[in-house]
């Protein structure tokens, strides 16, 4: 049964997204209109941008990747929001996420109807020693970074006690990334838009025009074991356990349900969200797990009133493959320590009893940062209406849950969205 302190529900009635990728010659409040414009086209019923009471950001860091701080009502006005309120949300990675969240709050407390949630990151200005450094702001500057941490060391190290504690091979991260890549590469708003079997075969290809010793790789995990294709970032995170450096924009429209259908004809309806934080990864009990999205999962099924059985898909967090297995623990969709072995056998795939990452994930879909939460909506909103193209999931599936982690776990925000007929 479903248990909702909430005044009312919340809908979302459109969804809209940049490409990710990297764009030096746009800019970042362009890539913004850009996915605001897809979204108002999504809305089938039309609505009057007039009725937006208020507008909530997701952003990192554009202070530091940009020098601009301060951007909500300047992105409010580049769309004519103005005299809107504009509130930007910094929750690290999962700013986007925890912007739909805080905008469902304000509609559900009736304060507002109709609120915009944007999510923005433009972050290939900098060269990656500059994003290295900005993105290690998120982490615990008294306890973490000291110790020598990067985002892909929290992650190697994570990923390691992992290994030691449950006996996964590094096969199983390649598994997923061969799964997000794939995925990826059916979606035209894809950073990567390469399977990693393509990625591997033009690199051969290229090898033979410029008359180089042609690489023997056979297959996928061939390509991913072999430095010379996948070289080592962190032990054992290799090139193709991280999401790229990204930019990218994304935006949502969410209403209370009463005046839902005044804008769809089939509005998605937000029916369980959580939130929860964390310490610095010293902290924790195990680094094998991440307690937050536990919690924040379990928050969210309590107030749907679901089971991690009844999630048709999930969009969650893999800023490393690591993350991804991880979450598919943290979720319950597999016990502890089982989640390696479901991403080998197929379990997370499009086809599989638990799919993961149908849009190729922030592994292939690409990953700017405060965008990402806003991005994951969405995926939730092609697969629930049954729009993906060719990586539309089977069954008519109704219920998509989406997982957004910020730092190395300090936060994560699920939110889960179903489809009434
Ligand atoms: N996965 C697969 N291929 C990638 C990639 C990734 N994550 N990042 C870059 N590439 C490819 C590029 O397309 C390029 O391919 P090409 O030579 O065929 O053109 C090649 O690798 C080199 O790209 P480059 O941009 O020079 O890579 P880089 O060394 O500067 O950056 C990483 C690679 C992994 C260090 C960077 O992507 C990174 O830091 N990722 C993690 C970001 C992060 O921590 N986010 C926050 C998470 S909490």
């Amino acid at each position: 049964m479903s248990k909702s302190k909430w005044c009312r529900g919340v809908a979302m009635v459109g969804a809209g997204m940049s490409k990710f990728g990297a764009f030096p010659d746009k800019a970042s409040r362009d890539l913004f209109v850009e996915a605001y414009l897809e979204m108002k086209k999504s809305v089938d019923r039309g609505f009057d941008p007039e009725r937006i009471d208020a507008f909530y950001l997701g952003n990192f860091s554009s202070d530091l990747f940009e020098k601009q701080a301060h951007f909500a009502p300047i992105l409010a006005s580049w769309i004519g929001l103005s005299p809107k309120s504009s509130v930007r949300i910094e929750d690290a990675c999962a700013s986007g996420g925890v912007a739909i969240r805080q905008a469902a709050l304000a509609i559900a407390s009736g304060e507002y109807d109709v609120v915009l949630v944007g999510g923005l990151e433009k972050m290939t200005d900098l060269n990656i020693a500059a994003v290295t450094e900005v993105l290690a702001t998120a982490a615990d500057t008294e306890f973490e970074i000291p110790a020598g941490f990067t985002f892909p060391g929290f992650y190697a190290a994570m990923a390691t006690a992992y290994m030691a504690e449950f006996g996964a091979p590094c096969e199983a991260f390649y598994e997923v990334s061969i799964k997000n890549h794939k995925n990826g590469a059916l979606n035209d708003k894809a950073q990567f838009g390469q399977t990693i079997l393509e990625i591997m075969d033009s690199k051969k290809a290229k090898a033979i025009k410029k008359g180089r010793p042609v690489p023997e790789w056979k297959d996928e995990i061939d390509f991913l074991s072999d430095p010379k294709g996948n070289p080592q970032i962190a032990w054992p995170m290799a090139l193709f356990d991280c999401s790229p450096v990204s930019d990218g924009a994304a935006a949502v429209l969410l209403v209370s349900e009463d005046i839902a259908h005044e804008f769809s004809d089939s509005p998605l309806y937000l029916i369980g969200s959580g939130q929860a934080s964390d310490g610095a990864l010293p902290d924790r009990e195990n680094l094998y797990s991440i307690p937050a999205a536990r919690i924040a999962g379990e928050q969210a099924y309590e107030m749907a009133g679901l089971k991690a059985d009844d999630i048709d898909f999930a969009e969650v967090h893999d800023c490393f493959t690591i993350a991804e297995i991880m979450a598919s623990e943290d979720l319950g969709f597999f016990p502890r320590g089982e989640g390696w072995k479901a991403a080998m056998e197929g379990k997370t795939a499009r086809n599989g009893v638990h799919p993961i990452n149908t849009s190729g994930g922030l592994k292939a879909k690409g990953h700017p940062v405060g965008a990402s939460g806003v991005g994951q909506m969405n995926e939730i909103w092609k697969q629930l209406h049954g729009k993906a193209g060719q990586r539309q999931i089977e069954g008519n599936p109704k219920i998509g849950l989406a997982h957004n982690v910020g730092g190395s776990g300090q936060t994560c925000v699920v939110n889960i969205f179903e489809r009434r007929d």
